[in-house]
């Protein structure tokens, strides 16, 4: 008893430093004013029911056209327990981050549009436009605040609106975090969940806003491998991906 407590005891102690020194993801979503739980990496999807999409590790994805890209490693749907979340258009989605150890980078937000439901669908085959986004707010590339040290200190979370004048129809969204801390090495951090929007209106992100995961970055874009350490007088960042798509 004593020691089969203890190795309980070692087991979470050791997945907590495995989480620690790994990174993280989205774990709950404030959307329209009701929580709604992420998906729990490290543990089973078996049984699992969310609107988040599966996700399984803490670990960036440092390759912007890797696979994995779309909704992180795997974004499989969890079948029956996938669920979306009904919202109005024009409502705001708040995201939320366990505690979040980087502090330089760009918050991205994007959504898609399923062809009929979001369970069924493939992220990397949809067509995503940006609702949302921010890089470098002030100062400089080397020492400037950025939109994720903004993230950190408003509790590790970041809000969104959708479009007001979005369709109603099943979307996804997906929160991206890009994290710049390592010279030359992109860390990129997206998570998945699915939405039924209702309410909205008939206007709809032309293809200039259409971008695909992967397709919409590139390793040579140059907010994407970039040294911030060796640009202690530059005060613009180019976040990667296309403009937003403000409705
Ligand atoms: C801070 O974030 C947690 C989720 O991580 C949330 O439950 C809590 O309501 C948030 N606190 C505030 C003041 O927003």
């Amino acid at each position: 008893m004593l020691l089969s407590s203890a190795f309980a005891a070692l087991a979470l102690a050791l997945s907590q430093v495995r989480q620690a020194s790994a990174h993280g993801g989205v774990l709950n979503y404030n959307i329209g004013g009701t929580m709604y739980k992420g998906f729990t990496p490290y543990n089973t999807p078996v049984g699992q029911i969310s609107i988040q999409r599966e996700w399984d590790t803490y670990d960036p994805i440092t390759n912007p056209t890797s696979g994995t890209i779309p909704c992180n490693t795997n974004g499989a749907n969890l079948g029956a327990n996938q669920l979306s979340a009904t919202v109005a258009a024009g409502s705001k989605v708040i995201a939320y981050w366990n505690p979040w150890p980087h502090t330089i980078g760009p918050v991205m937000v994007y959504m898609a549009k399923c062809p009929s439901s979001c369970t069924s669908a493939t992220p990397s085959s949809l067509s995503w436009f940006k609702i949302d986004q921010a890089g470098l707010i002030s100062g400089t590339l080397t020492s400037g605040t950025w939109a994720m040290g903004q993230l950190v200190s408003n509790n590790n979370s970041w809000t969104s609106t959708i479009p007001a004048s979005l369709p109603a129809g099943e979307y996804m969204i997906r929160h991206e975090l890009l994290a710049l801390h390592t010279s030359n090495q992109p860390q990129f951090y997206p998570e998945c969940a699915q939405l039924k929007v209702t309410g909205g209106g008939s206007s709809s992100p032309s293809s200039s806003y259409l971008v695909k995961f992967p397709g919409a970055y590139s390793t040579s874009d140059p907010g994407v491998t970039i040294d911030i350490y060796s640009q202690p007088t530059v005060t613009t960042y180019k976040i990667p991906g296309p403009a937003v798509w403000k409705g």
